[in-house]
C-alpha cells in the first residue's frame, strides 16, 4: 500500500497545529515528524512536548524519526505524546535490538533508519523486530536537499530481505514526483516528502501530495508526463 508521509520539517513552525490540519486534509497518510538533537546531526528541531501537542490536531498516524542519540532515555516520553511509529538510527547508538524491543514494548511500531552511507546488511538481524526500514535518501539532518539516486540500491537489497514479511519501506529525503517512481520501484511503500508537500503554500498541498502519489503509483514518468 502507498503512504504519503509528509514531513512537519518544511512546515511554518509559527503555526504546526494548522498545518497539521492542512496537510490533514490535502490527503497525507502519514504525519513525519524529525526529532533532531544537534549531536546526532547537525541541526536541532523539536522533543516530545511538540508531539503531544500537535497530537489533538489529527488522527494520522504519527511516524516518529528520531535523529537522536542516545534515543533510548526519550523513548517512552515519544510513546506518552501519541507516537505511532518510533523510528531510531542503526548509527546512533551501540544496542539497537535494545531499543526496538523497548518501543515495542511500549506498545508502538517499531522503526529503523539507515543513513545513505550504511550498509542494508546492518537490518538483516533485526528483521523479526521492525515494522518499518527508513532508507535515508539523503544525509539527515535538514529539508529541501536533492535525492541521492545510490541510495535506491540499499531500498533493493531490503526490499528483497524482507521477503514477504509485513514491513514498510519508507524512503526519507528529496522526494518530490520527480524522484518518487524510482524509489518505488526500487520497493518503498511509505514515501516521506519535506519540501515536495509543502512547497507552494496551503493553496498547493493537496495537489502537491496527489502528484506524488501518482508518482508513486506509476501513473506518472520522470518528467511528470503520463506513461
Ligand atoms: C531529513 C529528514 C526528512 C526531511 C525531508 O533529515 O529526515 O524527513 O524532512 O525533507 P525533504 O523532503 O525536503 O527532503
Ligand atoms: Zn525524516
Amino acid at each position: 500500500m502507498t503512504i504519503i508521509a509528509p514531513s512537519i520539517l518544511s512546515a511554518d513552525f509559527s503555526r504546526l497545529g494548522e498545518e497539521v490540519r492542512a496537510v490533514d486534509e490535502a490527503g497525507g497518510d502519514w504525519i513525519h515528524l524529525d526529532v533532531m538533537d544537534g549531536h546526532f546531526v547537525p541541526n536541532i528541531t523539536f522533543g516530545p512536548a511538540l508531539v503531544k501537542a500537535l497530537r489533538p490536531h489529527t488522527k494520522k498516524h504519527f511516524d516518529v524519526h528520531l535523529m537522536i542519540s542516545p534515543a533510548d532515555p526519550y523513548l517512552a516520553a515519544f510513546a506518552d505524546a501519541g507516537a505511532d511509529t518510533i523510528s531510531v538510527h542503526v548509527e546512533a547508538g551501540p544496542h539497537i535490538h535494545r531499543s526496538l524491543q523497548t518501543i515495542r514494548a511500549l506498545g508502538k511500531r517499531a522503526g529503523i533508519a539507515l543513513n545513505p552511507g550504511t550498509p542494508a546488511a546492518m537490518v538483516e538481524p533485526l528483521l523479526d523486530m521492525v515494522d518499518l526500514v527508513v532508507c535515508m535518501t539523503v544525509n539527515p539532518g535538514f529539508g529541501g536537499q536533492s535525492f541521492l539516486p545510490s541510495a535506491l540500491e540499499t531500498v533493493s537489497r531490503v526490499r528483497t530481505m524482507i521477503a514477504g514479511r509485513p514491513i514498510d519501506i519508507e524512503v526519507d529525503g528529496g522526494i518530490t514526483p520527480a524522484t518518487v517512481a524510482e524509489a518505488a520501484r526500487a520497493g518503498a511503500n511509505v514515501f516521506v516528502a519535506g519540501s515536495g508537500v509543502f512547497g507552494g503554500g496551503p493553496e498547493a498541498y493537496a495537489r502537491n501530495i496527489a502528484a506524488i502519489r501518482e508518482g508513486a503509483n506509476g501513473e506518472t514518468g520522470r518528467d511528470g508526463l503520463r506513461c
